[in-house]
Formats: C-alpha cells, structure tokens, sequence
C-alpha cells in the first residue's frame, strides 16, 4: 500500500497540471491488493525480455525533441516503478537500435542517482534487453537517456516529396506489434499497462499528435504535451509529426490530415460519430474521452492502427463516397475490443481481432443496413478460404504458436476472421439479446485489463455456455481455438446482392449479355469487388479489355477496386494495365494492397523481373514493416 503514493502522487500531480481533461477519465487509483494480483497473474510473454512479474512499469513520463532532418528522437522516458519492498531486482526492458545515453533513480523527483546498466546482446526479432540495477530500497523514478536510430522498425521518416502537400517532412510511429521498444525502452508486453505524459518538441510550423490528449489550452510554438490517463499497453502509444490541419466532424470526433487533403478527409469520415452511439448502445459508453483520425501519408503499412483517442488511417479509404469506411468501424470498435481488453500476449491476437471484425460488422448493420454488412461479410469468408489455402497449419489455429516468430507473422485473415465466426457462432445458438448482455458484461468485467485466450474461456463457460448446457453443446470450442480450419458447423454468411452480381457476371461469362446489360450503375464498392473476385483466375486478356472499355477499370480511383483489377491483370497478362499498376505500387505503401500484387508478380520469371524493376523505385518510399514482407517476396538483397 505505502510504496503506491508516490506514483499516486504524481498522477494526481499530472491530472492537476491538465485542468482540461474531463475528471471521467481519471486515471484508476490502484490498491495494493488489486497491484499485488495484477503482478502475479503476469504471464509469459515469449516476445519480450522485461520481468513485469518482479517489477512493473506502472506510468511512463516520455521527452523528445524531434530531429527530422537527422531522423531520430532525442530525449528521455522516466518510468515510475512498482517493486514489492525487500526485493533487489533489477527493472528490465525491451529494445531495439536504441543507444542509451544515461540511466539514473531516484525515490522522489529530487536527487537522481547514476545506474548501472546493461544492454544484452541484440537478438534479430526482438531486440536487446536493458538490465537497469536499481539501489535497494523504494525506487520510485527510472529515467533512461536514448536516441533512437534513423532505422528504427517503428518509426518511419519521410521527405516532403512523400507527402499529400509536398511542403514538410513526416514522421509517425507504428508499435503494434514489437515496434514500441525501437523508439521507447520500454516493458513491450501488451500485458503491461502503463498511462503516459509526453512533452514533444518539434520543428516551427509543424504539429505533433500522439495516442493521449493533447492541452489545447498550450501556446505550442513547436513544443507539445499529451496526457494519456487510462492504463495502454507500449504497443498503443504512437507520435506523428507533420504538417497537419484539424477538422472537427462532431461534438467529439474530428481528422487531422495534410491542409491538401483535410476537406475530403473530414466529409469522407463524417458518419464517425453515429458509429460511435451505435457501439455504445451495444457495448456501453466510449471511455478514451475524444474519438480523432489521423490521415497519414500513402506510406503508412496498415489500413488502419487504433492508437487510442487516434486511429492511424491509410488515405487510400479516402474513395470519395465513404465506400470503404468499414475500416473507421474497425479501429473504432478496438476502443472496445483491444484497447479497453487487450490481448495479454501476441498469442491471444485473436481476442483483439476476431472480437474487433465481429463488432465491425455489428456497426456497419446498425449504421448503414443488414445488406451492406452481409456483403462485408461474405468478402472477409473468401479473404479467410483464400487464407486458409495458403497458410501452413499451425497458422490456421487462434491461439497460435508464435514461439521464435515474428509476432507480424500472425497476421493473417485467421484470427480476424475465424476469431469472427466463432463469435457469429455463439451469437446465432444463444441468441443476439443474451450474447450481446454477454459481450456487455465482458467488455465491463475485462475494462482496461490485458487478458488470456483462457481467461476468456473461463469466462465465457461462467457467463454464457455452462448457464444453457444444451445450447453449449453445439459449440466446439476447442475445436475452434485450438483446432485447424473451420468446424463443420461454422456459420455460413450469404448475401442476396451478391447471388444477383454472380448471376450476371455467369451470363456475361457465357455471352448470353453483353457488359451494357450489367446493372453497375446501382452497384456499391463491395459488389464491384466481389463481381471481380467472382470471375475466373484465367480470364483471358481480351475480356478483360472488353470489361476496361465498358467500366474503365484501369482508371478507378477506388483503392480496392484498383487493387482486385491489378490482380487480375497480372493474372491475365492484360499489358494496358502495366502503367497503372506500377503507378499504383510506387504511390501506395499499405501492406494489405500491395503484397498481393507482388505475390502474384513474381509466380512467373519475366513478371518476376518487372516486380524487382518496380519494387526498385518504391522500396525508398515504403515503410521498414512493409519492407521486411516485400523484401522476401520479390528477392530483395
Ligand atoms: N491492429 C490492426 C493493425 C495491426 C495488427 C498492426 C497487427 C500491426 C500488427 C488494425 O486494427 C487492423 O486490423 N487493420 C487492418 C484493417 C481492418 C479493417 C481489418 C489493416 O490494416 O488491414
Ligand atoms: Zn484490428
């Protein structure tokens, strides 16, 4: 109890200082008891070396300076610890290409005290540990001195040239799932919560914007500082500078983007807050205070990153008629799922994306109809059929072994998708009004904790299966976390939209119609893509000419659009897309749109050529995540 007041103190201390922040996100004030179990019920984490179970991060106090022309953070993080009182452990932390300048302690803010400190051995995957000695007796302060490196796996730095505005350098940061510790020594295990200040300085005439609440009240004449008050996870806490314009979009919601692009950004995520009462209506209240979206340059790997009170967001979901917004829906319901109950280890990803594309959908029918979130629907089962043909079998498991793996690995439609259906499956036996009281009470019981595939279970035995034994009979659970493929009784989605798309895209096939006789104009987004994805692999180049000239499909701005049409221009050999496809490769950098192309590329020796010939122009413009998937797939040395 005692060794807690003085980080109580100084949270309080900080809440003082940010008179402007709602007093309904205080941070939680912790009794000895509840820290006490906290700490044993720590789990291993096989991707980070740091000893939460000896001594734990409880608040991190970050300062930067940014050095964009130099590419690297300069500065410090302070840590307040918890150690229980006798013990001599030392603190350990992950990194990686950090250089540690300095380490010192101290029990209160005065008097800080020398460490000493060692950097282990850097391993590929995950870095090096910082075994920080700490004197005996209640050390409270740790504060370590670094500079990051101009490679760190987590930051990516851009010139002017690479932005929407072409005016300013861009930096942002991207830590999920081990990129934290190569920008912040820090404990990078999702099962250590820690709330967080920053003070960050910048160039003059650039903005900084981080996963907290920002002081609005601060003159910031390049300096910045940030308050996040709810206990995240490293792998949450993220930092973009640029030059960035804020538009307001609702009482609570608004986009920061390049001044070029902020107008079309604000009307293309206007629906933010409607989506917003409809999770809460079936989740309970939004507890991070604001809701904004940061607009990031074509660079960004991700489609979307839910840095919390921040989502990270690629601009290729900029369609222009909000098409693509399921993606808004995502990041939005991980306030719920992921950063409110977050996965204790990357093991358990599943929990955060299997129940996030569960609850996506459920916004999507509740803001924009039933039609619209079958279709999305539909789409994830064939990304997951597609998936599940490729992947080996120890990657088609939920709770999936990533042992001497990166965690980036588990990637895969698997656990969004899988993890989705299992919970359809449980939503479908029990029905939607006791599953959604279960998933109500979850998202309440787990609030702001880090938890286990099998703390789920056990709960989801305690508050749903064992009160209807007959009805829990028809889950295979076991099989569904911890088996291969899909149970034979996984639930099959259908669209009727849909079955109308294939019933034209058969008849064209056939040449019973000619394209004029296909009803697009009334077609969304999604039914153009699954009318792509529905026609054969070998379609021969001169139908798909015939589908250019009709639909001018080489020329869609629709990102995903485009994307489906590359692929089957690769497919098919079709040559008048070749321009627009390494137009498409150099200008976009997200992951999810790119490694596809690539794949499909290098299946045959010349295209294999033409893949390396365009991949040589885009890589300088890439991010270090997308690079280390790329650089594998098309040879790169
Ligand atoms: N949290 C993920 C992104 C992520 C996962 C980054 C693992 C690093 C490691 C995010 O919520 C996500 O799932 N993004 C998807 C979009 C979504 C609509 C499925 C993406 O970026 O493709
Ligand atoms: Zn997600």
């Amino acid at each position: 109890m005692k060794q807690l007041v003085p980080s109580a103190l100084l949270l309080l201390l900080i809440a003082a200082c940010h008179p402007v922040v709602s007093p309904s996100v205080q941070p939680s004030v912790r009794s000895g008891e509840q820290t006490r179990s906290e700490r044993v019920s720590m789990v291993t984490d096989v991707h980070s070396y740091s000893n939460p179970q000896q001594v734990v991060v409880r608040h991190a106090d970050l300062d930067w300076t940014v050095l964009l022309d130099r590419k690297m953070l300069r500065g410090h993080a302070d840590f307040l610890i918890d150690r229980p009182i006798g013990s001599t452990e030392p603190l350990i932390l992950d990194t990686r290409d950090l250089t540690i300048v300095a380490v010192s302690t101290s029990v209160s803010n005065a008097g800080r005290l020398p460490a000493q400190f060692t950097l282990g051995t850097p391993d590929k995957l995950l870095g090096a540990p910082l075994k920080i000695e700490l004197p005996a007796g209640p050390v409270k302060n740790v504060r370590i001195e670094y500079e990051t490196s101009p490679a760190a796996s987590g930051l990516q730095w851009m010139e002017a040239s690479q932005t929407a505005g072409k005016k300013s350098p861009f930096m942002f940061t991207q830590s999920q799932a081990i990129h934290a510790r190569s920008w912040i020594p820090i404990q990078d295990s999702p099962q250590v919560r820690m709330t967080y200040t920053a003070k960050v300085r910048v160039p003059a005439g650039l903005m900084a914007v981080m996963s907290a609440e920002n002081n609005p009240r601060e003159a910031q004449r390049g300096e910045y500082s940030f308050v996040m008050r709810q206990p995240i996870p490293a792998y949450l806490i993220a930092l973009a500078v640029g030059d960035l314009e804020f538009r307001s979009t609702g009482p609570r919601t608004g986009v920061y983007a390049d001044p070029t692009i902020v107008a079309a950004a604000a009307s293309e995520f206007s629906d933010t807050e409607a989506m917003m009462k409809a999770t809460e209506g079936l989740y309970g209240p939004y507890r991070w205070g604001r809701y904004d979206l940061l607009v990031l340059p074509p660079s960004f790997p991700f489609g979307g990153m839910e840095n919390p009170v921040l989502t990270f967001a690629t601009p290729t979901v900029i369609a222009g008629d909000r098409s693509l917004v399921s993606l808004i829906a995502h990041e939005l319901a991980h306030s719920w799922s992921g950063n409110l109950v977050t996965n204790a280890t990357w093991r358990d990803f599943w929990l955060n994306e299997g129940f996030t594309v569960y609850l996506e959908r459920r916004i999507l029918e509740a803001v924009y109809g039933t039609r619209r979130a079958k279709m999305e629907a539909v789409l994830g089962r064939r990304d997951l059929d597609d998936e599940l043909a490729k992947v080996e079998d120890r990657d088609e498991i939920l709770y999936v072994d990533l042992a001497g793996r990166d965690p980036d690995d588990g990637f895969t439609q698997v656990p969004y998708e899988k993890g989705a259906l299992l919970l359809i499956q449980l939503e479908q036996t029990f029905g939607r009004e006791a599953f959604d009281r279960f998933l109500r009470g979850y998202f309440d019981h787990f609030a702001f904790r880090s938890i286990t595939t099998s703390e789920f279970v056990s709960y989801l035995k305690a508050n749903l299966l064992d009160r209807s034994p007959e009805l829990a009979a028809r889950i295979p659970l076991d099989e569904w976390i911890y088996g291969t493929g899909l149970p034979a009784s996984a639930p099959l989605i259908t669209s009727d939209a849909f079955a109308t798309v294939e019933q034209f895209s058969n008849r064209w096939l056939k040449g019973e119609i000619s394209t004029s006789a296909i009803p697009v104009r009334d077609w969304a987004t999604q039914e153009w893509l699954h009318f792509l994805s529905s026609l054969p692999k070998d379609l021969s180049s001169a139908r798909m000419a015939e589908l250019d000239a009709a639909f001018k499909l080489t020329a869609a701005g629709n990102s995903e659009i485009a994307h489906q049409w590359l692929l089957m221009a690769i497919r098919s050999g079709y040559q008048p897309a070749d321009a627009r496809l390494e137009d498409y490769l150099v200008s976009i950098g997200r992951r999810k749109l790119t490694k596809p192309l690539y794949e499909e590329l290098v299946k045959s020796a010349p295209g294999k050529e033409r893949a390396l010939a365009i991949y040589r122009k885009a890589r300088p413009g890439y991010h270090p995540i997308a690079i280390t998937t790329l650089d594998a797939i098309v040879g790169w040395n």
